[in-house]
């Protein structure tokens, strides 16, 4: 294990992780999920989920990771080598990943068709019915959205053929602070649109006759897809921190700078809908179609700071999901290396070619493959939701089960406190353990089963 890569410092672990963290999950797919289930009850449920549950299985996660120093596939096993069943834990968290690059790397490829858009000026003056047609029609068309999700995929495998040093780390760095400032630029634009405060009480003040049972599931299930949680790939980025990295710190920060991130991408986005008069439930599409009328508005009173904010601004979401793909195409080259010792170049090319190729289906599902549906759900709807409402609580339960009864509770601690070097308090520890071994899996395991009720 002595020559396995790890992150530089403190601060490369924290971008590192909350480059897989913050992306799409945050920018395009928290929006629309609280715009489709209800606004303020569905923040106030994501809150408090990513808090007492998620935060929990982040820590378990790189726990994990950091403790058996290997890929997400032989982790577990490594840890408790009496257990052979470890073995399919392993192929899940390698299969996990591999679902949701599928289709994720189709709103990758969406995301860098935007950003040619704004290249083009093309939004400068756009109506809101004007950009939801440019929307529906684009998804619903067969060559470009195909064409955009490959050659986005391909970069993303390209980054990730360059290494864990060279490529992800100093990717992540340079982006996601620029993501941020802009997204707060956002947010002082889009509140000043007229009608802009019916968003802001949307996201903010709670109808509590909106609350329900599947309030609560998609709200779990949108926190552990944003954190990147039960898929491996914290476990995988987990296996490169440093052995003096504290552990706790690195995770609250990293789920604190998510949890921000999202609710800030809501303020941006969910006043200028209002604004737009776009109804928030529109689903997929919410942010193609709220956030070019921004720019437009925007436009018509400054055309060149307009068309300059659009650039950055689509830039910074193609480069937020790039960081999270680059972390899903990891998890499977990590596999590949360890497992079969196939070279990072090759596993790589592997991986492009099946994504891409199942990922060509999802895109077509919003236009040609349009009627091929199950449950109501087209093939892209039917990956999405599988992948964050069933497959990622099942992992996430399998590895908080794992930590709290077949990890001794010492070594937890040894792994937390660096082996006793790190003054992590033994009260906050025990906080966390029981998070971890009672809370977490009661709220994992009732929101699943629920699921399926419902
Ligand atoms: N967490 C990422 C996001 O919010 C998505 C992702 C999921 C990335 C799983 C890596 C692994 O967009």
């Amino acid at each position: 294990m002595g020559n396995r890569e790890n992150f530089g410092s403190r601060r490369a672990v924290i971008y590192a992780m909350a480059g897989s963290a913050i992306g799409l999950g945050n920018i395009w797919r928290f929006p629309y999920m609280a715009g489709e289930h209800g606004g303020a009850v569905f923040v106030i449920s994501y809150i408090v989920a990513t808090l007492l549950v998620s935060l929990p299985v982040f820590i378990a996660e790189v726990t994990i990771g950091r403790r058996s120093r290997t890929s997400s596939y032989t982790a577990m096993r490594r840890l408790d080598p009496a257990h052979k069943a470890w073995r399919w834990a392993g192929l899940l968290s390698i299969f996990i990943p591999m679902v949701i690059l599928c289709y994720y790397s189709v709103i990758g490829g969406w995301s860098l068709f935007y950003l040619f858009k704004a290249c083009a000026f093309d939004f400068v003056g756009t109506s809101p019915e004007a950009a939801e047609s440019l929307f529906g029609n684009f998804i619903s068309s067969t060559w470009t959205p195909v064409g955009m999700h490959l050659v986005f995929l391909a970069v993303c495998a390209w980054v990730v053929a360059r290494g864990v040093k060279s490529g992800i780390e100093r990717f992540s760095k340079l982006t996601i602070p620029s993501l941020f400032i802009l997204v707060v630029l956002m947010i002082a634009y889009s509140l000043s649109l007229p009608g802009a405060s019916q968003g802001v009480r949307y996201l903010w003040h709670p109808d509590l006759s909106a609350l329900n049972v599947k309030t609560f599931v998609y709200a779990m299930g949108q926190s552990f897809f944003s954190l990147s949680l039960g898929m491996g790939a914290i476990i995988t980025y987990g296996s490169y921190v440093k052995s003096e990295e504290n552990l706790v710190v690195s995770s609250a920060g990293t789920a604190i700078f998510d949890l921000m991130f999202a609710l800030l991408a809501g303020m941006a986005i969910m006043p200028a809908i209002f604004a737009a008069g776009i109804k928030p439930g529109v689903g997929p599409g919410l942010i193609f179609q709220g956030i070019p009328f921004i720019f437009s508005s925007l436009g018509t009173r400054l055309p060149v700071v307009s068309s300059i904010t659009a650039i950055l601004f689509f830039l910074a979401v193609v480069v937020a999901a790039m960081t999270s793909v680059i972390s899903l195409i990891e998890v499977g080259v990590a596999f590949l290396g360890e497992r079969f010792g196939v070279a990072r170049p090759k596993a790589c090319t592997l991986i492009f070619l099946i994504c891409g190729a199942v990922g060509v289906l999802c895109s077509l599902s919003f236009g040609p493959l349009s009627g091929f549906t199950l449950v109501g759900k087209n093939l892209f709807d039917l990956f999405d939701w599988f992948a964050s409402n069933v497959l990622l609580l099942l992992m996430s339960f399998i590895v908080v089960i794992f930590v709290g009864f077949f990890m001794k509770k010492e070594d937890v601690w040894d792994e937390l406190t660096n082996g006793g070097r790190k003054t992590l308090n033994a009260k906050l520890f025990n906080i966390i353990y029981f998070l971890i071994k009672w809370v977490a899996p009661v709220c994992v395991l009732s929101i699943f089963v629920t699921n399926f009720i419902l």
